[in-house]
């Protein structure tokens, strides 16, 4: 296994972080490069007793013997990014492709002041669709062209090449949830690009031919935020009832819970070319199983639940998230 993507297989914030840190602490990659929208996406990191709600740095950064990239299909804010880089000590292990899409301070305000995308949408407002909209009409200025980047500026594509042609390990981080797909989710409710793993190699440079494993991450509990169908969606006396309650990284909006939806994960993990399939939130499919760390531990109620998973996406089950901890995890990949 050499080059590894991992995406979201629902509507985003399935957890992608996490495992993406448990596999960089496992299998050793030297350079984990991130794909996806831009800053809209945000995962939250523990520095010490401190967390930050982090959007530009990829969710590796936990790994601390990795280099860490960003690929040309990303969009980057410059102040997010310096700020982040400052905050987590990140200079020297940080790069950025000179031609990744630069959000303007114009496109944040196109963004929150357009009433489609703020109310009808429900966008971050991040400044990732006017972005993309300029870079599309090919106005936008590039990575490469703002003075303040350069220092982290390189060849991310080449970089990810190398290493894979080294025999290095290589994981390309997706963001978002295939749900928010431009392409394949639920349009017009959707972020302002693809987010299957194809768009993820893409946004990195790598080619179809290189990737050997694609893992698609599927919580137990599907969420969403923003606006837009979501057929096994629970109503909120539900989900409060069962403990769940979640809030949004980037906008701190309360996200929308649903129950197991098999039909989309079995759509979304052929897009996707899904090799394996994780898990996170078993423990709320039953708390009894919070912090297993072997299969054995799980309940059966937790084993019907994985059978069920397997059989409705049709790929083995092989990570299993049983809490928020790096270390509250189940492994079965050397088992296969
Ligand atoms: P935009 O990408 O900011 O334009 O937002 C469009 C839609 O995608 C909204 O419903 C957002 O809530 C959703 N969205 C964008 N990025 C993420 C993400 O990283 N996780 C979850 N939802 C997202
Ligand atoms: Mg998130």
């Amino acid at each position: 296994m050499s080059c590894t993507i991992i995406v979201g297989g629902f509507f985003g914030d399935e957890g992608k972080g996490k495992i993406v840190a448990h596999i960089a602490h496992t299998d050793h990659p030297t350079v984990i490069s991130r794909g996806g929208v831009g800053p809209n996406a945000g995962h939250t990191v523990h520095v010490g007793e401190k967390e930050f709600g982090v959007r530009m740095i990829p969710s590796g950064f936990v790994y601390e013997d990795a280099e860490l990239c960003i690929g040309p299909g990303v969009l980057v804010d410059p102040r997010v990014f310096l700020h982040e880089v400052e905050l987590l000590g990140a200079s020297g292990r940080i790069f950025i492709d000179g031609r990744c899409g630069v959000i303007e301070e114009e496109h944040i305000l196109r963004d929150k002041g357009s009433e489609h995308l703020t109310k009808t949408i429900g966008s971050t407002g991040t400044g990732c669709g006017p972005a993309n909209a300029d870079r599309v009409l090919r106005s936008a200025r590039q990575a490469k062209d703002i003075p303040e980047l350069a220092p982290y500026i390189t060849d991310v594509a080449e970089k990810v090449n190398k290493a894979i042609d080294h025999g290095e390990k290589v994981i390309l981080e997706g963001t978002q949830g295939f749900g928010i797909s431009l392409y394949f989710g639920t349009y017009p409710f959707v972020t302002s690009k693809d987010t299957s793993a194809s768009q993820i190699a893409a946004d990195c440079g790598v080619g179809p031919t290189r990737i050997d494993d694609v893992i698609v991450v599927f919580k137990a509990f599907p969420t969403r935020v923003g606006e837009g169908p979501f057929s096994t969606e629970m109503s909120l006396e539900q989900s409060h009832s069962r403990g769940i309650v979640e809030y949004g990284t980037v906008t701190h909006r309360e996200r929308r819970i649903g129950n197991w939806d098999g039909m989309m994960a079995r759509y979304s993990a052929m897009i996707n070319g899904c090799t394996q399939v994780a898990i996170t939130g078993i423990d709320r499919v039953d708390p009894a199983c919070f912090g297993a760390t072997d299969y054995d531990q799980l309940t059966e109620t937790a084993k019907v639940f994985i059978q069920q998973v397997e059989e409705d996406v049709g790929r083995p089950v092989t990570i299993i998230s049983t809490g928020p901890e790096l270390s509250q995890i189940i492994d079965l990949r050397k088992k296969q």
